[in-house]
């Protein structure tokens, strides 16, 4: 049967990117029925020094917006990793049968630890940790924007070798992202890169809970060229085209039609016309995130019948993984 898994990890209020690319997919499979388990991913997120405090306070802000967007806890389960030690456990398992070549190829370790002076070993076995995380809850669909498809590759490959070595004991976990512009929203300063939690430059993306002037000055901020006609070329114009993909993201309308509809205005109103569309459907999730903030004791609650939830089905799996790999005495 169906069981759908994702994380997202608490490194700050959630963007575009991350309810184009996953939790709008993630509220759709919630509402197709099956087992639906989404996870705030605190354990990936110390992988990069972080503020103790600050962290703490965006696990529940991370659940806030989760819920805000449509995750229901009484149909889906949301928890908090590290509150599920079997985490950890498998991932020693699974890093027992990963080589270090695999992982020191993959593109997202490489474009991080290229920043870096000293990588530390957290940040390369990452993957590692997110491939027990599907595994954990012996996942069939994992819904992530594009930029996770080389984990999932790891993952169906460490499900086979595992299967393989051990017997039969992981379905195959398949990622379900969308087309490429929906799985890939760009920075709003510079459309060569995905709009992301971690660039340092806060214009380059919209959080969920930006309040309708910021959008505006982020959306009158956003790069484009000298150009100033709407038209929807992503390899000549990645800045007007990315706008264009977000107008259509949010509106559901093709581009060509989009560029159709604004033929008679330049890129700078064009502008006002995509901030107003961002504000009006943005307003709803904020003020739900803003009123459920206001209740912290709620959001743990919510978290803690996660956890229990999560702890039951992992330890299922992990009790099955001992057995098989010769850890149990029985
Ligand atoms: P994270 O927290 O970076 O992002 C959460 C989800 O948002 C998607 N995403 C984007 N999609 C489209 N355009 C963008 N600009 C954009 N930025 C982010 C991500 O693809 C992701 O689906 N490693 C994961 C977290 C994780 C995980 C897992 C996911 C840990 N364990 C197990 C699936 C299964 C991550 O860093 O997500």
């Amino acid at each position: 049967s169906r069981r759908v898994f994702s994380g997202i990890q608490p490194t700050g209020s959630l963007h575009l990117g991350n309810y184009f690319g996953a939790v709008q997919k993630w509220v759709e499979l919630q509402n197709l029925g099956g087992d639906t388990i989404f996870s705030i991913v605190d354990m990936h997120s110390i992988t990069l020094p972080q503020d103790p405090n600050v962290l703490q306070n965006n696990v529940l802000k991370v659940t806030a917006s989760l819920i805000a967007c449509g995750i229901d806890p009484e149909k889906s389960v949301i928890f908090q990793q590290s509150k599920v030690s079997q985490h950890a456990e498998l991932c020693w398992v699974l890093g027992c049968l990963t080589t270090m070549a695999r992982l020191a190829h993959l593109p997202q370790f490489k474009e991080k630890s290229a920043t870096l002076k000293e990588v530390p070993l957290g940040l390369y076995l990452y993957p590692v940790l997110q491939c027990a995380d599907i595994l954990l809850y012996r996942a069939t669909e994992v819904p992530v924007g594009e930029d996770q498809v080389q984990h999932l590759q790891l993952a169906q490959h460490l499900a086979k070798a595992f299967n393989n070595r051990f017997g039969y004991t992981f379905p195959i976990p398949r990622a379900v992202v969308g087309d490429t512009n929906v799985c890939r929203v760009k920075s709003l300063r510079d459309p060569s890169k995905k709009m992301s939690k971690s660039d340092v430059d806060s214009k380059s993306r919209i959080d969920l809970c930006d309040s309708p002037e910021i959008i505006l000055d982020k959306c009158q901020k956003a790069l484009t060229d000298f150009q100033s006609a709407i038209t929807f070329e992503p390899e000549h114009r990645a800045g007007v085209s990315n706008l264009i993909s977000i107008h259509s993201l949010f509106t559901g309308q093709e581009p060509c039609n989009i560029c159709k509809e604004y033929s008679d205005i330049d890129t700078g109103k064009y502008k006002l016309v995509v901030a107003n569309v961002i504000q009006d459907y943005l307003k709803p999730i904020r003020e739900r995130t803003e009123k459920l903030m206001a209740d912290p004791l709620y959001l743990q609650e919510i978290l803690e019948q996660g956890s229990r939830k999560a702890r039951s089905m992992a330890e299922e799996t992990w009790q099955d993984v001992r057995k098989r790999i010769g850890f149990s005495s029985q």
